[in-house]
């Protein structure tokens, strides 16, 4: 190759490349130790001494040309693979996103977490409990002694030695009143079991929650109104709240309570489905701790005297929720559940 045409071959060569593989041959072929730029810088021994001068000059100009011509063929050939990148990998933010399904708390669950909020604003805070119960903090304690009648108000999931499946959430109120001292203020929620058939208000397995308030000087009044207070809060301020005179062993006296119906609004209405056409529904049990349940459970009964309520959490949810039959809360059927996504 003569060193006046050089220039052009070798441009035209690099010019050539399609690819980084391609290219990389030809870097060797140019510039590798016996490449054509090293071939023409042997050539120079052959060269006349005075034209040795020019030569070289020549020649280093060539490099340079070949150089710059090199990286940017390089450059072009990176551009290209880039852009080929670029293409196909691009995103059209235009079109419409994957949509992600977010998980949500059970309806059992959020209203569980609901009334504990309700009941932290009145200064209560939250206490927990075993489900598997000694028979003597489930019953004996509560003043309900074995043959106690009232014993069969709760179809009770016996256990061995003495333990139960706990059938309500009182025992912790024994608990908590074996471990404090007064003021007590506390709400226990949590899961409870009795041998009930399974229809449209009854399942083995449910929830309550459980509420305890002992101090000095506590009476129905302060019961009275923490309960509408709370009624109110939760089902709205128009709701009217009755206490009707009933029976606990471990409340004297007791009192069921009932809210006016969430479907008819209390109207009772003729063929409402809700509350049987009387205009109210029961909604929870209270009373006043019976002063033998506080001696059972180390309270000076002459001191001090508190307060108690317990409710079922499902009942809550579906008079809250409208929703017709306890069964649609363990079902898991999502056309159910996905109504509870926040
Ligand atoms: N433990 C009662 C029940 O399960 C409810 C209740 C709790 C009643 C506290 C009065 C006081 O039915």
């Amino acid at each position: 190759m003569s060193i006046e045409n050089t220039r052009e071959q070798l441009i035209s060569l690099i010019n050539s490349a399609l690819d980084i593989d391609g290219l990389e041959k030809i870097r060797v072929d140019i510039f590798g130790k016996n490449g054509e730029l090293n071939k023409l810088k042997r050539e120079i021994v052959n060269i006349p001494v005075e034209q040795k001068k020019q030569y070289g000059q020549k020649m280093n100009s060539i490099k340079t040309d070949v150089e710059n011509s090199f990286e940017s063929q390089k450059n072009a050939i990176e551009m290209k693979i880039l852009n080929e990148k670029i293409a196909k990998e691009k995103i059209d933010v235009t079109l419409p996103g994957h949509y992600v399904r977010s998980g949500s708390m059970h309806p059992v669950t959020r209203v569980l977490y609901e009334l504990c909020e309700v009941f932290k604003t009145y200064g209560f805070s939250v206490e927990d409990g075993p489900e598997i119960e000694c028979e003597d903090y489930n019953f004996d304690k509560l003043n309900i002694p074995a043959d106690h009648p009232a014993r069969d108000m709760q179809d009770t999931f016996f256990m061995e030695n003495g333990y139960v499946l706990r059938t309500h959430t009182s025992p912790v109120q024994v608990r908590t009143m074996l471990n404090s001292k007064p003021p007590i203020k506390i709400v226990s929620p949590g899961r409870v079991y009795r041998k009930d058939d399974i229809d449209a208000t009854h399942t083995p397995i449910f929830h309550q929650i459980e509420g305890l308030y002992i101090a000095q000087g506590v009476t129905f009044a302060d019961l009275k109104g923490i309960l509408m207070r709370f009624l109110k809060d939760y089902y709205g301020e128009n709701t009217q709240v009755r206490f009707q005179p009933s029976y606990f062993p471990f409340t004297e006296p007791s009192a069921e309570v009932y809210i006016s119906c969430v479907a008819c609004h209390g109207e009772g209405k003729s063929h409402c489905p809700v509350c049987k056409n009387t205009g109210f529904i029961e909604i929870m049990g209270c009373g006043m701790v019976h002063p033998q349940v506080l001696t059972n459970c180390g309270i000076d009964s002459e001191n001090y005297s508190g307060f108690a309520f317990g409710m079922g959490i499902e009942r809550i949810a579906m008079l809250k929720y409208k929703i017709k039959d306890i069964r649609y809360l363990y079902d898991n059927d999502m056309r159910f559940l996905k109504n509870f996504v926040r």
